[in-house]
């Protein structure tokens, strides 16, 4: 199958997990892709993984001068985007009366401030009938102890995601949301959490996801593919919760 056949692709935190998994079925489908990372040799492992049709950015989202850097190497090296996947993303869990204002800040900044001027630099590249698609998760409708900053900046993306498709209709820019569930990926390595620490907390979480399991990058990155492809075409300020039921049941 080729569904982005022609099409090129960015998406930011292409070098492990949901990002590098979507990178490789977009590859796969057709797209040419470009992925960023804020680790040159994490990046350049994530390149020489995909193989082809990919190339790599380096981008910190903690600076925002970043988000202008990057719309000026898409516009030299590949003039414009028709598929935008703003993936990157950080979790840090910690109980309200523990939160310190630098994690507080350090969260909002990567996930809901970085995406925003990514949005804001990129979208003048966008071509007619291209797709942009914010990673949000299912915890933007639930409440879960420990999880209040990373549960608000995504809720800041699901409102961004709403505005920006009332915004950019007229340009004929399609924006929605994909919002997983746990997803088994090395973002829970980053915690740093004891291995003890992280096991309890997985048991923890498969007993309450009605599937009892983690889902898989790859899970993700199908609906990510459905929703950057023109099968979506009629979808808009929508968002796909692929979460083995956790949210809805
Ligand atoms: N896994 C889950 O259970 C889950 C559930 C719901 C939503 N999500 C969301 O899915 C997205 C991807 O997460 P993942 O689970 O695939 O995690 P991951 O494997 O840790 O990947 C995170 C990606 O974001 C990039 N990134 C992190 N901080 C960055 C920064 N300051 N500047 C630039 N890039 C940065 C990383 O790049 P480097 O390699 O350079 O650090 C990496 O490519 C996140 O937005 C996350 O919130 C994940």
């Amino acid at each position: 199958m080729t569904r982005l056949s022609g099409k090129t692709a960015l998406i930011t935190g292409g070098t492990s997990g949901i990002g590098l998994a979507t990178a490789e079925l977009f590859v796969k489908e057709g797209a040419e892709v470009i992925i960023t990372g804020q680790n040159q040799e994490r990046l350049n492992q994530a390149v020489s993984a995909i193989g082809h049709r990919v190339t790599g950015l380096l981008v910190n989202q903690t600076d925002t001068n970043d988000a202008k850097s990057i719309a000026n190497q898409v516009k030299a090296r590949f003039e414009a985007l028709d598929i935008l996947f703003l993936n990157a993303g950080v979790t840090m869990p910690a109980a309200t009366n523990d939160e310190r204002e630098e994690r507080f800040d350090e969260q909002m900044t990567i996930n809901l401030k970085a995406p925003f001027f990514i949005m804001q630099n990129l979208a003048p590249l966008m071509r007619s009938g291209s797709s942009v698609i914010a990673n949000t998760s299912c915890l933007d409708q639930m409440g879960i102890p420990g999880m209040a900053v990373y549960a608000a900046t995504k809720a800041g993306l699901r409102s961004l995601v709403r505005t920006w498709a009332a915004e950019f209709v007229g340009h004929k820019i399609r924006v929605n949301a994909i919002a997983p569930g746990p997803i088994n990926t090395p973002i829970y390595g980053k915690l740093g959490f004891t291995a003890e620490a992280l096991q309890e907390m997985a048991t923890d979480i498969q007993s309450k996801v009605p599937m009892g399991r983690f889902g898989n990058p790859e899970e993700i990155a199908k609906a990510v593919l459905f929703l950057a492809s023109d099968e979506s075409s009629y979808m808009l300020g929508e968002e796909i919760v692929v979460d083995g039921g956790w949210a809805a049941l």
